[in-house]
């Protein structure tokens, strides 16, 4: 067992919940984004969720590091320093270095310096001999990414499938970045949720203990500890349902009564049923995810899926 690694704080911007959050619920389609989500009680629901039998992505995703992963060692190759964008946890991190021939280096980057710390204690635990390095940034901000030091062949990996809670536009600007930053015959790895039967995709965000709806209306309780309001519990009900035309998951809270509340000095108003959005969670066929990767500047891909179809893992070559 490792007894230390370098931490890199690129000290990222701290989002103003504050004035997001009103700017939000003053527009005319009411919406509060989705990374507002995981505060530490939200963090631990998220964690309740990945359990659930309902909620198969994360299980899927990790069925196929641990079941493909000689075979995805071998498409991103020997030698490589591993990014991981995103790492949470730290479980996928495990699995993926694990999975990696003769890795000359980790590096964990995520906008939480709490998860990081976190996931390179669980990676330090598990993996021996190979340096690793922590990175706290938004590495979705724009030339994070150009700053983060990586030795000899890089390899980025982006799992968990976050780019479903990017728009279309944002999600093919977010590779193209990424395919910047590396160089010919370098890998990017993307991990994503397909499309599927709705119904297995609704039950996922609509499970039956009410986890998903306590993880969404957990945004009420931070509205009321963060503005010092006191919105009840049964003043928002969970919404979520597959969006077919759009290709996602929508997560809304609404409104269960004409309501309004002084939120930080302003009035805001809420009609009945209004909705207030919450969540995008973008679902993929294999072949969108190649035609986005490939118009970002990526040739080759290994496609890898779980047994039951749900959940694809794909390596890129630049
Ligand atoms: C963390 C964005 C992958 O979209 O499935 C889980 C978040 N939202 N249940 C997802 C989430 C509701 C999750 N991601």
């Amino acid at each position: 067992m490792q007894e230390s690694y370098e931490i890199i704080d690129l000290k990222p911007q701290a989002s103003d919940f504050r004035k997001e959050v009103l700017e939000g619920l003053l527009s005319e389609h009411k919406s509060i984004s989705p990374k507002f989500f995981y505060d530490r009680t939200g963090s631990e629901l998220f964690e309740e969720i990945t359990k659930l039998d309902e909620y198969y992505p994360t299980r899927a995703e990790m069925e196929i590091l641990t079941d493909k992963a000689s075979e995805i060692g071998k498409a991103i190759g020997e030698g490589v320093s591993l990014t991981e964008l995103g790492s949470g946890n730290g479980k996928k991190s495990v699995l993926l270095a694990k999975a990696l021939h003769n890795p000359k280096e980790a590096i964990l980057v995520d906008i939480s310096m709490d998860a990081l710390k976190d996931a390179m204690k669980r990676l330090m635990a598990e993996i021996s001999n190979i340096p690793a390095k922590a990175v706290c940034a938004d590495y979705t901000a724009i030339d994070v990414m150009s700053s983060i030091k990586m030795a000899g062949k890089k390899a980025i990996v982006f799992l968990g499938s976050t780019i479903g809670n990017m728009e279309p536009h944002d999600q093919r600007s977010f590779i193209a970045g990424c395919r910047k930053v590396l160089s010919d015959g370098e890998t990017f790895t993307i991990g994503a949720d397909l499309k599927k039967n709705p119904e297995v995709i609704d039950r996922a965000y609509n499970d039956s203990k009410g986890i998903t709806a306590m993880f969404n209306l957990n945004l009420i309780a931070r509205i009321n500890r963060e503005f010092g309001t006191n919105i009840p519990p049964d003043a928002f009900r969970h919404y979520a349902f597959y969006n077919s035309k759009e290709g996602r998951v929508e997560m809304h809270l609404i409104s269960t009564k004409e309501q309004s509340y002084d939120i930080g000095g302003t009035t805001v108003r809420f009609r009945d049923g209004e909705s207030i959005h919450t969540e995008n969670s973008y679902k993929f066929s294999i072949s969108e995810l190649e035609a986005m990767l490939r118009e970002a500047g990526f040739s080759e891909t290994n496609v890898w899926k779980d047994s039951r179809d749900l959940y694809a893992l794909i390596t890129a070559v630049a």
